[in-house]
């Protein structure tokens, strides 16, 4: 069995995962979405205090299993420094006190991954990859080799739902939020603009979309001036242009690249809207669509431990004195992941 620890953010989480057969034995999680929400953002420094608390308790429970431990993983990049640490430590100790390797996680590859969760791979395959820290479209052909096709200029998918809701003075994560006023919101009451809508680039951008968000607020006499209906309507056509503006940008890549296997993976991948979007589109380009689990689509050990079922059976091992925080720099659309 291989025990996986996930901190990169605000959600502290441990797994044990079976070699053999993929399976899930043991998984908990505890989000701090809760400490978090008033600053409409998650406080690093919070954070990591929190995750000092939890880990231990969690990893508690899962005494029982420490004979049977072959191998223990975590993820070391991207996230929030002082919060991966937290996992790191934890890791580095179990690995030196029981005397098993140790295996360095990438997060968005722990991501892709839950679509794996108690299966088998599915490759090669497409992913959007929509987090609270990154918008991509990556190719993914192998374990090995996982080709950027298209990576966000500003905000990410999740940042911008985060900060709308916290411009409407709502609370965190925004996604869920804002896709549930939405519901009962008319998305063509204001006419937000759909970003590089007229640009060649394949890109990902969302800041402007964000400043017209500000803006009509601003219209609207601020947060604090907008009724329950304006509310519903802006959240209904701020995710409306979110949605036109992935999916012209996907339409672009579906046009050169053939595999018939697209996912959607990441936090926002939750969100129904954008994913029937996506069924959609999919269905023009004769494409089948895959999303992990609800419960797997946010931060979660359960994916970080699938990941190293494939790392252990590699033997894609890392010094346990050695292993430390990737400070990872932006990649660029045509580099691996
Ligand atoms: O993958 P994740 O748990 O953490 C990162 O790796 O960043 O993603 C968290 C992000 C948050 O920004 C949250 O607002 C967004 O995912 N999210 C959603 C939905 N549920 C969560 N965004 C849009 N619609 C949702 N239903
Ligand atoms: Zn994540």
């Amino acid at each position: 069995m291989i025990l996986s620890i996930e901190s990169s953010c605000d959600d502290s989480s441990i797994a044990i995962t079976k070699i053999e057969n993929n399976k899930l034995i043991f998984h908990k999680k505890i989000s701090q979405e809760i400490e978090h929400s008033s600053y409409g953002g998650v406080v690093p420094e919070l954070a990591s205090r929190l995750h000092a608390i939890d880990l231990p308790n969690i990893l508690e429970e899962c005494k029982p299993y420490f004979d049977e431990l072959k191998a223990v993983a975590v993820t070391n990049q991207p996230g929030l420094g002082v919060t991966l640490l937290e996992g790191i430590a934890m890791a580095k100790t179990i690995a030196v006190t029981l005397n098993i390797p140790l295996i360095e996680v990438h997060h968005l590859k722990g991501h892709i991954y839950s679509l794996f969760i108690e299966k088998e791979e599915i490759l090669p395959l497409l992913v959007l990859l929509i987090s609270g820290g990154h918008t991509q479209i990556i190719r993914v052909e192998s374990f090995e080799k996982m080709t950027i096709l298209a990576t966000s200029i500003d905000d990410s998918v999740g940042e911008s739902f985060d900060k709308t809701a916290k411009m409407m003075g709502l609370g965190y994560p925004g996604g869920p939020i804002i896709e549930k006023l939405a519901k009962n919101g008319d998305e063509n009451r204001f006419d937000l603009p759909v970003p590089l809508r007229n640009s060649k680039l394949i890109a990902f951008s969302l800041s402007g979309l964000k400043n017209a968000v500000r803006l009509t607020i601003e219209s609207l006499g601020g947060s604090e001036n907008m009724s329950q209906q304006d509310r519903c309507d802006l959240s209904a056509s701020f995710q409306k242009a979110v949605k036109l503006h992935l999916i012209q940008k996907s339409k672009k890549i579906f046009e050169k690249e053939k595999i018939k296997d697209f996912a959607i993976v990441g936090g926002a991948s939750a969100n129904i809207y954008i994913r029937e979007a996506y069924e959609e589109l999919c269905k023009k380009f004769g494409k089948r669509v895959h999303t992990a689990p609800l419960k797997f689509c946010s931060d979660n050990a359960g994916m970080i431990g699938r990941y190293a079922i494939e790392a252990y059976k590699k033997k894609l091992f890392v010094d346990a004195y050695e292993i430390e925080v990737i400070h990872t720099k932006k990649r660029e659309a045509g580099s691996i992941l």
